[in-house]
């Protein structure tokens, strides 16, 4: 424990009690748009709520900014933030990936991180120096050393879709590994990059509050976390490259490639037939 507060326990808690709430709504919600496709329900709201509530009730001069509109700003040096439902086009078609996700940040510096599933009961848990844990035991991101051996993912924007250039990377990155999925919950990819499920994780434009607790938990677990061009991760940095580090300069090296045009084609109608 870095400062004399515990707040890692009272942070499950509360992720635990969010995510008990999010299962009795799971399978009755109705879709609701916030954008064409960025979907909310009555779920995210009332998770935001219970979240919300009770930080500013036990800690009524931190900061906040949470997914669905609460925001505090005071100066204070304390901030959290919450995304209550991560993976909400996933729980409103019924698909069970999705969790709920809190982080603590002190001056500038993320101190303590919980992301919780509630529909494997996994609960992963960071804070600054002490490491990561998975219900209680600790995880470590994977060995695995060459891009050829690994099982990667990531994520597609649901704002500009149209102007975002992932799919390239998502093909590229398809040809050269074990492959690439697409879960639908960043910050649930991060958890699987901190304790080895996942060799690395990118995404484009992504918010404060879906990576702020899997970062450190990414970090904490032995992990590596960039922009794309290798500088270090900011939290308004938006392009998140996570890894088991063995991993991360091939990479970056890739993701160079792919924005410069060297890639390899889709292949002509007659190719693809010939060659089936
Ligand atoms: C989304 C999920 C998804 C990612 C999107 C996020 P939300 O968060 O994390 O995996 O691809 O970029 O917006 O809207 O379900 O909280
Ligand atoms: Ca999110
Ligand atoms: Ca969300």
């Amino acid at each position: 424990m870095i400062f004399q507060q515990d707040f890692l326990t009272p942070m499950q808690e509360l992720a635990r009690e969010a995510g008990s709430l999010l299962m009795s709504y799971f399978g009755k919600v109705a879709i609701e748009y916030k954008g064409d496709v960025d979907l909310v329900t009555v779920a995210d709201r009332s998770s935001e709520a219970l979240i919300v509530g009770r930080i500013r009730k036990e800690w009524p001069q931190h900061d906040l900014i949470g997914e669905e509109g609460s925001r505090q700003e005071t100066g204070s040096d304390f901030r959290w933030y919450v995304d209550p439902l991560d993976g909400t086009t996933n729980f409103a078609h019924g698909y069970p990936v999705f969790c709920v996700s809190i982080a603590l940040e002190y001056k500038g510096e993320r101190i303590a991180g919980v992301i919780y599933d509630p529909t494997r009961d996994e609960m992963f848990a960071a804070e600054k120096g002490s490491g990561s844990h998975l219900n209680g035991r600790p995880i470590q991101v994977s060995k695995t050393g060459r891009l050829a051996e690994a099982l990667i993912a990531t994520g597609f924007p649901s704002h500009k879709r149209h102007k975002n250039p992932n799919i390239h990377f998502y093909h590229q990155i398809t040809l050269r590994s074990h492959g690439v999925r697409r879960a639908g919950s960043a910050a649930l990819d991060l958890c699987c990059v901190a304790c080895g499920r996942f060799d690395a994780f990118w995404e484009f434009n992504l918010n404060s509050w879906d990576t702020a607790a899997g970062v450190l938990l990414v970090e904490e677990a032995g992990g590596n976390v960039t922009n794309f061009n290798g500088g270090p991760f900011e939290i308004s940095s938006r392009e998140v490259l996570a890894s088991n580090v063995l991993l991360h300069d091939e990479l970056l090296t890739e993701f160079k490639n792919i924005f410069e045009g060297r890639v390899e084609g889709m292949p002509s109608p007659v190719e693809y037939f010939q060659g089936r």
